[in-house]
């Protein structure tokens, strides 16, 4: 899928889906699922890397998980979430990693943590033929300032989301993230633009939705209260690990059926 089939699905009935995949074997699944969209988030930093925080995650990694869910996925749009600081800095720099991930990863878009400092930037890229997916509202990758809390729930902060909006649809953004805004914030941006608002504890008004994989199959520890686990993979990986353990410590695997003999070799020393 490309971001003019995404564009297009603006003010459909059937709302969007995305969700995060990080790796081949969760990207094939999702494919098979149908969903529209999967995003390379840079929350694999903290979901599968062991950090706190997306902070560290770098162009590098997401290149390469990029690649891994490029490598499956035709059908649905594969977008690669530029770490921090990859961008913002200094713009040829800003272009070329995202460059890379179209080029070197397989990418069919980006997604920037936008801000004032994106719009110029998200034109750039989208005059230069990489299609910008925007977002808005609570950006991880601001945490040292802002905090993780719910933003534009005064009336100057959600006039800034509105008037953002319009700047990145205005820049050539395909569409719009809009993580952790009051639903009826979300529901007038999605009103007042043009492009498909992807919501993430936004409300039901969006024109799509997107979580993280790990939460919706329940293989994270903890879910956001926005987020909901629709299934237990922790529990099952916990459980089917226990079995191994125990078949191993009790000498019940392997059995015959997973070994193999050769009878000429019974006596090699
Ligand atoms: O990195 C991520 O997972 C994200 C979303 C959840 C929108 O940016
Ligand atoms: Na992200």
């Amino acid at each position: 899928m490309r971001a003019k089939d995404i564009r297009d699905r603006k003010g459909d009935d059937e709302p969007l889906t995305m969700l995060t995949a990080y790796d081949a074997p969760t990207a094939e699944i999702l494919e098979d699922v149908g969903v529209d969209m999967l995003l390379v988030g840079d929350s694999v930093g903290n979901l599968r890397l062991g950090y706190d925080s997306t902070l560290p995650v770098t162009v590098d990694q997401i290149a390469s998980h990029t690649a891994a869910v490029a490598r499956v996925a035709d059908e649905p749009m594969v977008v690669a979430d530029m770490p921090f600081l990859s961008f913002g800095v200094d713009p040829d720099e800003a272009i070329e990693h995202a460059g890379r991930m179209l080029k070197e990863a397989d990418a069919d878009a980006v997604k920037l943590e936008s801000g004032p400092h994106t719009v110029k930037l998200t034109e750039r890229l989208t005059q230069l033929g990489i299609p910008v997916q925007a977002h808005l509202g609570l950006t991880p990758q601001h945490e040292n300032e802002t905090g993780l809390f719910r933003q534009g729930t005064d009336e100057s902060a959600a006039t800034q989301i509105l008037d953002l909006a319009y700047k990145h649809e205005r820049a050539g953004a395909f569409s719009l993230v809009l993580e952790h805004v009051p639903a009826n914030v979300a529901s007038e941006v999605t009103d007042a633009i043009s492009i498909p608002t992807i919501g993430i504890g936004a409300g039901p008004d969006c024109d799509g939705q997107v979580l993280t994989v790990d939460e919706v199959i329940g293989l994270s520890e903890s879910v956001a209260p926005f987020s909901k686990a629709f299934g237990d993979v922790r529990g099952e990986m916990r459980s089917a690990v226990e079995d191994y353990v125990d078949a191993v410590r009790s000498g019940a695997f392997p059995d015959d059926e997973h070994s193999h003999y050769e009878d000429d070799l019974d006596d090699i020393r």
